[in-house]
Parts: structure tokens; sequence; C-alpha cells
């Protein structure tokens, strides 16, 4: 499974990117705004600490507005892939644009059929939003599932990236539900690599070998 971080923050981007372990980037217009930075800046500044897809979205709703802030956004860096909303007129500009050669990552997804016609529509990621789906007391991870096993009956190429994720379960329960990439905040990440027993464990290692040999 792909590993993306979830943020705009350069210096996350950056501790992310030396662990040796991160395959791209996801930001949207929130993450942003965070960061108080214009967003083509961020981009390109971004598109220069990460050589995998970095993932780009629009702020126009309409298909007529979609494509051409989307062409403008692709030039920024060849590791661009445009996001677009899971609703028909995001729907109509993945095929736009995957017929000219510009992937996307179709966003906001919440249940399968919007998955199944992005596939149809050549999009190169679909994100579904487990966590968001999981506070209205829905399953997230079920969505993953579902979605798996549409793509796979029918050999749909569109990547899944589990997108919302808000703790390391989340992050086990896509694994095994077969997501492509599961795109995750800075502090998730960090703590992917955290035990106590792996703390305890060193310190009584180190311990019992000082007291062997000094
Ligand atoms: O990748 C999507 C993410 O940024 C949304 O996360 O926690 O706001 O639902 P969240």
């Amino acid at each position: 499974m792909d590993l993306y971080i979830d943020t705009a923050n350069l210096d996350e981007i950056r501790q992310a990117n030396d662990l040796g372990v991160l395959d791209g980037v996801t930001t949207n217009p929130s993450l942003i705004a965070k960061e108080g930075v214009p967003y083509a800046d961020q981009l390109v500044k971004i598109c220069e600490i990460v050589a995998g897809p970095v993932s780009a979205e629009v702020l126009a709703t309409e298909h007529d507005a979609m494509v051409p802030e989307a062409e403008e956004l692709a030039k920024i860096a060849d590791n661009i892939v445009i996001k677009l909303p899971c609703t028909p007129d995001g729907l109509k500009a993945c095929k736009t644009l995957s017929d000219r050669g510009i992937r996307t990552n179709m966003t906001l997804c919440f249940q399968p059929l919007q998955a199944w016609l992005v596939a149809k529509a050549g999009a190169f990621l679909v994100s579904p939003f487990l966590g968001r789906l999981d506070d209205i007391s829905e399953d997230g991870v079920d969505l993953v599932h579902k979605i798996r096993a549409i793509y796979d009956n029918y050999g749909y190429e569109t990547k899944i990236l589990a997108a919302s994720l808000r703790h390391p379960k989340h992050i086990v329960d896509v694994a095994l539900a077969g997501a492509d990439v599961a795109t995750i905040p800075y502090k998730v990440i960090a703590g992917a690599m955290k035990h106590p027993l792996t703390d305890s464990g060193i310190e009584r290692f180190l311990a019992d070998y000082r007291k062997a040999l000094g």
C-alpha cells in the first residue's frame, strides 16, 4: 500500500519524506487555508520536495470552469494530480481531463456508485472519506471493501486512495480491505512506528548489556 501525507504543511512533508517511505501528497482547500499562502505557490514548493503524485484540488464547481483551472494547476509540475469532487460536473471533468492525459483524484467519495462511475471516466485515484462516514455512524472501511470488490470484478484500474483517516486502526483496516494508497496526517504517520513495548524492549536490552559489560 502506498503512503501519502495529507497536509499542505512543508515541515510535515519534509519530515515524512525524510522517513524514506513517502509516495505522495494530498492537499485540499481547507489544508491550504491553514497554511495561509496562495495555493499555486505552495504546490510549487511541495513538488520540489516530493517526486510522487501531489493532489491539487480545483475550486470551481462547474465542468466548464473546472477544466481550465485543472489545466493551469497541471502546468505547475509533472507530478500534479487534479482533485475533483464526486459530482456530475466533476465526473464530466474527470472524463475530459483523463482523455487529455491529465491524472485525476476523485475526492469526497461516500458511496460505491460514485467510485464505479469515476473509474469508468478514467480516474487515476478515487478518495473514499472514511472518517467522515464514521462521523455519521456509517462504516467507512466497508466502503473500501465494496469499491475493491467492484474494481476487481471488472478490472478497473483506478486506484483506491483511503482518505480522512484519523487513527492507526483506520490504516490497518484499509490495508486489509485492499486500498492501494492511504493518505495520512503527519501525527498519525509518526504514531504508526510507535509501540511502548518497543521502547521498553530497547531500554531492557541496553540495561542488560550495560550491567554485564559496562
Ligand atoms: O484526505 C481528506 C482529509 O483531508 C479530510 O480529512 O479528517 O477532515 O475528514 P478529515
